[in-house]
């Protein structure tokens, strides 16, 4: 658990404020973020940059809440965006257009005029199909645009197949063996492409510095072939992808991290870009629940809490541990094992399995380290209105999105066309 949320006595703690309060006054299932925990990551991979030029451009897609978004453009942040929704809601927190850059394989056309228009800084290119889109468009709009490619460098990030990014047979990026001869096209026949960059992002929750340091000697290779090709670029990207600590994994310091990139990219000349989502925000927020009902059956304990997997994925999608604690330490109740479910029908509707806890009905537990793909992977799936989410500073509380209502969920639904 993050120093932000901690123990005073027996109560659990989000800075100065206590989570049996917000869950008292907002309900559960709710999210709770930590604006101390998100400041402090933010100048971690500042100062650890120092007077490197370079630019952190926050993966929108990790928490896209609006309230987080500004904080990171009050810093005067970059972002990293994967959709016109992204887009929307960086540019409704005051995110600056130009410090934007736009990723994803499946850039649609309205997606890209509406992000040409507004300005943004750069996009990443992931095929040449994509390419010649973008260059139709900016010729329509006689704008030129200016982009990056990024490379799929077919390098094994070590992480949960699901977000392992940077093989040839994931879908993302160009293979490093083509785009050399793209960007030669690029400058030769598509004079409304303007290459300033090449990125590349091979996977999150990478908990080692190896696979970024051969992704990086990858990058450094492509540019030291278009440097003799004659083609000089702005930046280098190296994506996001720098893991925390769930259970008792010991990824690299945000310092370390850096200082390995710049160590190699200094010498090149170019704007270091990074874009970090996890790193940010994973454990500045928890997710309070509920305890609806504790079920015994002969084989097992059961915890049934009012979170579900619609209000929190991971577990279910990638099989990943987050530790879950009372909210309350019960000293008269003694522990046993339980696994700790949600209400929805699915039997991977599991937030952790066998964890030792004194618990009973009506205790307010936390699980920890859902501040990143927590909220913004939630769905409404069992017609389940999605969870509050609360910013706690000091220790002032306050409510950043409101839980939805029921009747939202149907709002757009019109029977009367069927008859
Ligand atoms: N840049 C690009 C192009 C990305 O695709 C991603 C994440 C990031 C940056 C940020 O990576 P991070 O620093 O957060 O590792 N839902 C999964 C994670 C999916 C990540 C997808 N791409 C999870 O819950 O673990």
């Amino acid at each position: 658990m993050s120093p932000y949320f901690f123990y005073k006595k027996d109560l659990l703690f989000a800075e100065e404020v206590s989570l049996a309060e917000v869950a008292e006054r907002y309900g559960t299932p709710c999210y709770v973020y930590s604006r101390s925990a998100l400041e402090n990551h933010w100048h971690a991979f500042t100062s650890a940059f120092g007077k490197v030029r370079h630019r952190i451009c926050y993966a929108v897609k990790a928490n896209a809440n609006l309230a987080i978004l500004q904080i990171f453009a009050k810093k005067k942040g970059g972002f990293d965006i994967v959709s016109g929704g992204e887009l929307e809601r960086v540019l409704a927190a005051k995110g600056e257009a130009k410090k934007i850059i736009f990723s994803g394989v499946g850039k649609q056309h309205a997606e890209i005029i509406r992000a040409m228009d507004v300005g943004i800084g750069c996009f990443n290119v992931e095929s040449e199909a994509e390419l010649e889109r973008l260059h139709t468009l900016a010729m329509q709009r006689k704008k030129v645009v200016e982009i990056a490619l990024r490379i799929n460098p077919n390098i094994d990030a070590r992480t949960h197949p699901y977000i392992a990014t940077g093989l040839s047979d994931n879908k993302f990026g160009i293979d490093a063996s083509e785009v050399v001869s793209l960007c030669k096209r690029i400058q030769a026949t598509l004079p409304y492409c303007k290459l300033i960059g090449i990125a590349c992002h091979i996977g999150s929750q990478l908990t080692e510095l190896s696979p970024f340091m051969e992704a990086l000697d990858c990058m450094l290779a492509i540019i030291s072939m278009l440097k003799t090709a004659g083609i000089s670029l702005q930046h280098v990207d190296m994506g996001g992808g720098l893991g925390v600590c769930y259970q008792n994994e010991t990824p690299p310091k945000i310092t370390e991290y850096v200082s390995a990139l710049c160590s190699k990219l200094q010498n090149s000349g170019l704007e270091i870009i990074i874009e970090p989502g996890r790193a940010l925000v994973a454990d500045a927020g928890v997710l309070l629940t509920r305890v609806e009902y504790v079920k015994s059956t002969p084989h097992k304990n059961f915890a049934i809490v009012d979170a579900g997997m619609n209000d929190l994925l991971r577990p279910a999608l990638y099989d990943a541990w987050h530790s879950i604690k009372a909210v309350k330490i019960n000293q008269d109740i003694s522990e046993k094992n339980y696994d700790i479910v949600g209400p929805v029908c699915e039997s991977a509707d599991c937030f952790g399995r066998n964890r030792s806890m004194a618990l009973k009905e009506g205790d307010v537990l936390v699980i920890d380290s859902v501040g990143a793909y927590g909220a913004c992977m939630s769905s409404n799936y069992n017609a389940r209105p999605r969870a509050a989410e609360v910013m706690v500073y000091q220790d002032k509380i306050f409510l950043v999105r409101k839980r939805e209502t029921v009747q939202s969920l149907f709002a757009e639904e019109d029977v009367s066309v069927i008859g």
